[in-house]
């Protein structure tokens, strides 16, 4: 896939008091899910009459935000989530980070913000993990990557932001989930919905996860890891998790996932496992799959395994699903066979242990 030119000079200004080794040390001793950060952050402004300009990678320090920024009122605000691994031979690798930079640019384009050109968000989070290389764990750990941008201008009128601020921040991360490998439990909401047809749901937008956080109240009530969301329309059809896309294993060794249609996000650990899949011999099914049926399947023997897919969880076997009725479970109630060599089949590429047959790796320079 080509890629957008870079066309912007970062300024690189490394922190006068980056964190002692022996904390950072310490700090990965137990690593969990975003809440241990490197030294540094990428910005880049955005104005209206300059267009893109001041890109830096400089200590990472807290915005001041003016109490009128218009995304604290309107939440103009679009996201990333990606990865740096260490490989087994040292090197320092990103996973299909044009993938990112150019879903990065239609979430914009749908939350009606100016679109960065792919190369230099590359280059933000390439010049990001290259200064702060000594904070990509190594092991099955990784340096988790969080590009954003948000709308920076003083005004409450409502449209479109005249400022904005581009900014990636990177944080060592271990398991999403507490439980680790263990199967995962996930929640069926019927009292909400995440996304309709027209709406933003394909937009990785702040918007999509503060409407999702009372279902995920409700699963974590239910001791449930995840929720997963029904369609807006007919609440039949299995749309996706909370963060997650989700796939089923048939016994036919079919896999089921629904479409890309404008409601789910399109995950690039979802595209990437299809690809892998139909590598293996499996077909791959992309349709709607309803509620009902999923059921039924988990009854019938016939469904054998789900699993939930995405760049923080990586793959991850359901094994119960509840929901206001009681629960079911998904074969025996353990991750499966197909979902284990799924997984291991992604994160041996994501590792440089097996052959990049696909092109997908992005080996960091100097680092
Ligand atoms: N769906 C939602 C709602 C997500 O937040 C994510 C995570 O980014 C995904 C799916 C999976 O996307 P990806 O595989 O690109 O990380
Ligand atoms: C990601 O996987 O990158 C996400 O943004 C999802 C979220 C659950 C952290």
């Amino acid at each position: 896939m080509s890629v957008q030119t870079a066309t912007l000079d970062f300024e690189i200004m490394p922190t006068s008091t980056p964190t002692p080794e022996a904390d950072r040390l310490k700090a990965f001793e137990n690593l969990g899910f975003g809440t241990l950060f490197t030294d540094h952050m990428a910005v880049i402004k955005w104005n209206v009459d300059k267009g893109w300009h001041s890109a830096q990678v400089t200590a990472r320090t807290p915005f001041q935000i003016d109490p009128a920024s218009s995304v604290l009122h309107y939440a103009q605000e679009i996201f990333e989530g990606m990865k740096a691994y260490r490989t087994a031979d040292g090197r320092a690798v990103l996973f299909r980070p044009e993938e990112n930079a150019r879903r990065f640019n239609e979430s914009a384009h749908r939350m009606a913000m100016p679109e960065l050109p792919e190369g230099d968000f590359i280059a933000a989070v390439e010049k990001l993990v290259q200064l702060d290389a000594r904070w990509i764990p190594e092991g099955d750990s990784s340096l988790y990557l969080r590009p954003f941008m948000f709308a920076s201008e003083v005004f409450l009128g409502v449209r479109k932001a005249t400022d904005f601020i581009f900014c990636v921040i990177a944080s060592p991360v271990g398991p999403y989930f507490k439980g680790g490998m263990k199967p995962v439990t996930i929640w069926v909401s019927q009292n909400y919905t995440r996304a309709a047809v027209g709406g933003t749901g394909a937009a990785k937008c702040g918007g999509n996860y503060a409407s999702s956080l009372a279902a995920q109240a409700e699963a974590a009530a239910q001791g449930c890891d995840q929720v997963v969301f029904l369609d807006a329309v007919e609440h039949r059809w299995v749309e996706e998790l909370g963060g997650m896309n989700v796939f089923f294993v048939m016994d036919d060794n079919t896999l089921v996932t629904p479409p890309v249609a404008g409601t789910i996000l399109p995950g690039i650990t979802r595209k990437s496992l299809i690809e892998l899949a139909r590598d293996n011999g499996l077909t791959v099914e992309e349709r709607p799959y309803s509620y009902d049926d999923w059921k039924a399947d988990a009854a019938s023997g016939k469904l054998k395994e789900a699993f939930a897919c995405g760049t923080a969880a990586v793959v991850a076997g359901i094994g119960t699903v509840k929901h206001q009725g009681g629960e079911f479970k998904i074969g025996d109630g353990q991750t499966g066979p197909v979902t284990t060599k799924l997984r291991s089949a992604l994160v041996d590429i994501q590792r440089c242990s097996a052959p990049d047959t696909h092109g997908w790796v992005h080996v960091l320079r100097g680092v």
